[in-house]
């Protein structure tokens, strides 16, 4: 998705802005631009493709400033081309756009613009035009940014150049804006990620703020263009984060990162010695409350599909799951003494947050499930539960999804602790899922394998029953995302109602099949497979393996889960088969073709 990154120095500022480009990538981005602001000069450079062709393109024919503005384009008005990138450059104005102009063609109408001067097919150009355009009629630049914000519907995050002045202006709606201060400089950023390593305190820009930003202060003002303050942030270090270390991959790494999160997560949402669950600053009653409503995109959707089998059985409580982009258009008869619960990794998700909105419009307590704090989501929700992973740069979710599921688990626990019925021994078997998770990727080798021996499938269903199913989902959705694959995932007793008629030798059927009490049913749809000459991959447990054994080709064997745990450990091979065939087929790992990391359009 789009990012936004401008720097005010006292020195240089076109290699931060790369830099802090680059930190983007992860949410995914098909063009890049700079523009910066020199002795009153504009220079822009941009480019299609890869942040190094930029970086490449800046070094063949240098540009400089202390003031600059940087963009990565995800395209959704216009293919991405460069008379679509970002900066659009009029006159006297320069500047980036995250976010989408709903009546952008309107505003041609409404500032009387000449139609001959857009040469873009995207939304953003206009606002440059309409920009330039004000600033010969206002003095202010704060009184045009003002007036372009009062004239726009849909979501934005704009940062401006302005010939004549020595500020960065920035404004944003329903789409972030973050700034960087430190001594030096000052910056703004669409991510947190995008800001100079050298900031040492974060502002969050809140809803039609207006920020200007010069190499030594910022100012903020309100739509009416009054001065106000906004809360300062200690600015946590992101080297750590940006840098796959000894991995290939960040999705590499971030994998190989989950037994530490997981232990971080439970170590601070839970008490072995208590047999407690803490959350912090929790003042919910749970047992005032019948339903819990889920909602979430993606992956998260899949967390909350596993929510929904484990809440129903830890507890009393109604519990509905929906996909967000169908909730929020859809007519819903939410019973008042409901909760809603909103899952989401970059807490940007339009659709979750729409959804969200929803929720509060109809008065019910929000709880959102977040990871990356201080996002939209978690601003605007009652109650935020952080699923503390740190930043996840690969495209591909993985240490996101086990962290949603540990604290959802825990939030089943809590509710169980409320009615004084906390089952203690799923409760222990918390504490030692990271060691089960070191194991199996001890023997990460052992995927490689399967990964090699599924290059050549037409296509591959993974299939699951009870809280294996949405595992199948997660693990069709991983082997789509980054090897490009057609992979479905399949409730295993729907096999025989349809896609049984696809099975061949081709076409592998990987079983996830922990020996619980949906054991013996999938090992008679794994026969079903075999008899009709399709491949079998079983992945199981040591008492599943002694029976599965003779019915399967490949065999997986992971340690003894129970049902809380198995959704967790059955995600690690999932991920590493992923992985595996994803380098094995040299697609784009981190940043795979047409998706970004973080959805801010519907
Ligand atoms: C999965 O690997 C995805 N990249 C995607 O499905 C993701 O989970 C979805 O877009 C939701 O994102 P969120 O968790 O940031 O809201």
């Amino acid at each position: 998705m789009c990012g936004i990154v401008g720097i005010a120095s006292e020195n240089d500022c076109v290699k931060g802005i790369i830099a802090g480009l680059y930190s983007l990538e992860y949410r995914g981005y098909d063009s890049s631009g700079i523009a910066t602001l020199n002795d009153n000069l504009f220079a822009s450079k941009k480019s299609i493709g890869k942040i190094s062709r930029l970086e490449n393109a800046i070094i063949k024919d240098k540009i400089s400033g202390n003031l600059g503005i940087g963009h990565t384009r995800w395209a959704t008005h216009g293919k991405p081309t460069l008379n679509n990138c970002h900066p659009f450059i009029k006159n006297n104005c320069a500047l980036v756009h995250n976010g989408i102009i709903e009546n952008f063609e309107e505003l041609v109408k409404t500032f009387a613009l000449n139609e001959t001067c857009i040469k873009s097919e995207t939304d953003s150009e206009i606002i440059a035009e309409i920009c330039d355009k004000l600033l010969n009629e206002f003095n202010n630049p704060i009184d045009v940014i003002k007036k372009i914000s009062q004239n726009i519907q849909g979501t934005f995050s704009f940062a401006f150049l302005i010939k004549g002045s020595d500020s960065i202006y920035a404004t944003r709606r329903g789409s972030p804006l973050v700034l960087g201060l430190s001594e030096n400089l000052n910056s703004i950023s669409s991510d947190v990620l995008g800001l100079p390593d050298e900031t040492r305190e974060i502002i969050f820009l809140e809803e039609n703020d207006i920020a200007t930003i010069n190499p030594s202060s910022i100012s903020i003002y309100n739509i009416k263009g009054n001065s106000i303050n906004r809360k300062k942030h200690e600015f946590v270090a992101k080297k750590d984060f940006k840098t796959k270390g000894k991995f290939m991959h960040f999705m590499e790494k971030e994998i190989f990162h989950q037994p530490i999160c997981l232990e971080d997560i439970i170590l601070n949402f839970a008490d072995k010695k208590t047999n407690s669950v803490f959350l912090p600053k929790n003042t919910i009653d749970f047992n005032n409350i019948s339903n819990i409503i889920l909602v979430a995109c993606g992956t998260a959707y899949h967390a909350c599909m596993i929510a929904k089998y484990w809440l129903e059985q830890m507890t009393d409580k109604h519990v509905s799951i929906d996909i967000a982009s169908e909730y929020r258009y859809k007519k819903n008869n939410i019973d008042k003494n409901s909760i809603a619960i909103v899952v989401s990794q970059s807490g940007e998700t339009m659709d979750t947050l729409e959804c969200l909105k929803k929720f509060r419009q109809n008065d019910l307590f929000t709880i959102s499930i977040v990871n990356v704090l201080n996002s939209s989501i978690a601003r605007m929700s009652d109650y935020v539960l952080p699923t503390l992973a740190g930043p996840e740069i690969g495209v591909a979710a993985t240490k996101s999804f086990t962290a949603q599921l540990a604290v959802l688990a825990l939030l089943g626990l809590h509710i169980q602790q409320q009615k004084n019925n906390i089952e203690k021994n799923v409760f222990n078997s918390l504490f030692s899922i990271h060691e089960s998770i070191k194991k199996i990727l001890k023997d990460s080798k052992r995927f490689e394998e399967i990964a090699h021996s599924l290059r050549d499938a037409k296509s591959i269903f993974y299939i699951g029953r009870g809280i294996m199913y949405p595992i199948a989902l997660e693990g069709a959705l991983k082997l789509k995302e980054i090897t490009y694959k057609h992979c479905e995932g399949y409730a295993a007793g729907e096999l025989k109602h349809g896609p049984l008629a696809l099975i061949e030798d081709q076409i592998p059927v990987i079983a996830l099949a922990p020996s619980d009490h949906n054991f013996s049913k999938i090992l008679s749809n794994i026969q079903e497979v075999r008899a009709r000459g399709g491949k079998s991959i079983i992945i199981t447990d040591k008492a599943g393996s002694i029976k599965a054994k003779k019915y399967c080709d490949q065999i997986i064997v992971l340690p003894d889960t129970n049902y809380l745990t198995s959704a967790i450990i059955y995600s690690l091979p999932i991920q590493l088969i992923a992985y595996h065939l994803a380098v094995l087929l040299g697609t784009d790992v981190d940043q795979p073709r047409n998706l970004a990391k973080s959805v801010t359009v519907e």
